[in-house]
């Protein structure tokens, strides 16, 4: 596409990307640590494939008021699904549904004074429209998320009903878009919960050290509900900070001063209790701090270079199936990753639940966390753009204060194409305006061959990232797993790579040998090779292996091998533990008691 036309879309699309921007949705920050009231548990449910509910006005919850009226819905008599969770796995019926669907929760509420109220949905797959009371609160496009609404007049004293409609319905112009190797679980996912603050409140902040100084305190408070400047204090327990600032005309404290902490590393992941007072409203949040930047082809965590011992992972309950949900679930996963010997986890293909990051935060591992750009996205649809752009932000709102975030990824596998890559430079832009204390990453797939045994990874989108992400399967989608040991890998890029992902798919308990497709053996000879040729990369800095269990994926068929499910865990969804895990286990365990990197 001519430079001139090029240029032209940027423009175009950086307004629309001013545009969400400057709608930066009101989120608020920390809801762990508010006073809230949760609506977890049973929701009734009516499933709408038609989506008949929007003429016939399900939002309304009516009964009928007399023999001869005509309601034909009825929430009370409709069985119940669990909320948080994904409907697929709660009845066999739903496994492959994709559509709209209703949920219906009453509750009483007693209004108090003073008090604003929020109702929060820590995620919902995949479209969300919100009625309290009959009422429209609004909509939520974006499957992975957090977003909240306003319903401080809406809420009645006594007896309330939320209805909320859900569609995991698939669209070209969605993010993500048609195809993906997830399960397109559908429902209300996370946890909900009614959030009170008082009518001043801290609604967002950022605290961590100023970008690159392991040694100044950098930051900012939101608060919300006042139009006049509003005392602001930050408190730091265990320190002698104390400091106070004042707000200004659109509620933002910001501040800026030395501060001698000591650093959050994996091995002594520690997080400092954190108090941060405006008007009637306090609140307290676990952080912790340190810095994280590039030096040449390396990455520096505290000033020092990492090696980043990884895996990747998808968001399932290693115990139920379906989406991990709760803090048993992410305690499981993150568990599954310390055996392994990792000190750090990709969270694919989108930001997972809070219980992950701040239990990262708790256990010291490293986290990089990534917006679903998979595969094929409308890149010139400016519609699209701002979607991901939303769940950009929102991602980045609600982990910017977390310690063991340190990469924001913005797109897996995504085609070489100048309008993927203008796309893709304009989140990262807005990534760094954001949050300028983290790297920036992308996983690559396309290299060009330079000779029978030689791959340049040279995409150009390389150009806007910090690190590169490098997904590659030499030995199973591509070549034989020995081939691995005479692969040339070049880059012209002087910047850190990350091997996003390798892998092989073998069912725990298939045996055979070390050629024999689909057996543990093929797949741990596979590790073996790929682990040797990774040390070959130029700036090789760390992996994460595909991946940490088997997950379902409609795109996996095969009959008593895959029955829906990608096969390339190192555990399988029943817990065991296939013999690449322990030559990974074994592998982490060399680099973990090797001389520190240089
Ligand atoms: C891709 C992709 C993953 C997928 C994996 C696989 O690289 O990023 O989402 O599951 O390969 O094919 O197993």
């Amino acid at each position: 596409m001519r430079a001139g036309k090029i240029a032209a879309t940027l423009v175009f699309l950086m307004t629309v990307v001013g545009v969400a921007l400057s709608q930066s949705a009101n989120l608020i920050a920390n809801v762990p640590g508010r006073k809230t009231t949760s609506l977890n548990g049973p929701w009734h449910a009516i499933v709408d494939p038609y989506e008949t509910g929007l003429s016939e006005r399900y939002y309304e919850n009516a009964q009928p008021k007399d023999k001869s009226d005509r309601i034909e819905y009825d929430f009370e008599r409709s069985p119940t699904l669990n909320v948080p969770g994904d409907w697929n796995t709660q009845r066999e019926s739903l496994l492959f549904y994709e559509g709209p669907l209703w949920y219906e929760r009453s509750f009483a509420y007693q209004k108090r004074e003073h008090t604003r109220v929020f109702l929060y949905f820590g995620a919902a797959n995949y479209v969300t429209r919100a009625y309290l009371n009959g009422k429209k609160l609004g909509e939520h496009e974006g499957g992975f998320t957090p977003f909240d609404f306003e319903v401080t007049n809406g809420l009645r004293d006594g007896g309330n009903f939320v209805v909320v409609e859900v569609s995991n319905t698939r669209r070209p112009d969605a993010v993500p878009a048609m195809r993906t190797d997830w399960w397109n679980y559908g429902g209300l996912t996370r946890d909900v919960m009614l959030v009170e603050v008082p009518e001043v409140f801290v609604q967002d902040y950022f605290i961590q050290l100023a970008p690159g100084s392991e040694n100044e305190m950098a930051g900012w408070v939101q608060v919300s509900g006042s139009s006049r400047p509003e005392a602001v204090s930050l408190e730091i327990a265990g320190t002698d900070i104390k400091k106070q600032v004042t707000t200004d005309a659109r509620g933002r404290a910001e501040f800026h001063f030395p501060a001698k902490l000591q650093l959050w590393t994996p091995e002594s992941p520690k997080l400092y209790d954190v108090a941060i007072r405006a008007g009637e409203d306090t609140v307290r949040d676990s952080i912790g701090f340190r810095s994280v930047r590039i030096q040449g082809a390396q990455i520096l965590l505290n000033g020092k270079p990492i090696f980043l011992r990884g895996i990747s992972l998808h968001e399932e309950s290693p115990k139920r199936g379906g989406r991990a949900t709760n803090a048993e679930d992410a305690q499981t996963l993150l568990d599954y990753a310390k055996e392994l010997g990792c000190n750090f986890i990709r969270l694919a293909h989108y930001p997972h639940n809070e219980y992950e990051t701040r239990l990262a935060d708790r256990m010291g591992l490293l986290v990089w966390s990534e917006i679903p750009v998979y595969w094929d996205i409308d890149w010139k649809n400016p519609a699209t753009l701002a979607n991901a752009q939303a769940q950009l932000r929102d991602m980045i709102a609600r982990d910017r204060n977390r310690a063991s975030v340190i990469l924001w990824s913005m797109s897996n596998e995504t085609p070489i194409d100048p309008a993927r890559t203008a796309f893709i430079q304009n989140l990262a832009d807005s990534t760094r305006q954001m949050d300028p204390t983290r790297l920036i990453t992308s996983a690559l797939n396309h290299t060009e061959k330079a000779g029978p045994n030689q791959e340049i990874l040279n995409d150009p989108l390389g150009q806007s990232l910090d690190v590169l992400g490098l997904n590659e399967y030499i030995g199973w989608y591509v070549r034989r797993p020995e081939d691995a040991d005479v692969m040339q890998w070049t880059t012209p890029y002087q910047k850190p790579i990350i091997i996003s992902e390798f892998g092989a798919d073998a069912p725990a308990g298939r045996h055979g040998d070390p050629q024999t497709r689909w057996s543990e053996e093929y797949q741990a000879n596979l590790f073996v090779h790929q682990l040797d040729m990774v040390k070959r990369i130029p700036n090789f800095v760390g992996l994460s292996p595909w991946v940490l269990v088997d997950f379902h994926s409609p795109r996996r068929p095969i009959p008593g091998i895959q029955d829906y499910y990608n096969r390339k865990g190192l555990i399988s969804n029943h817990g065991e533990r296939k013999q690449a895990f322990y030559v990974l286990q074994k592998f982490y365990k060399e680099m973990a008691n090797a001389p520190p990197v240089h």
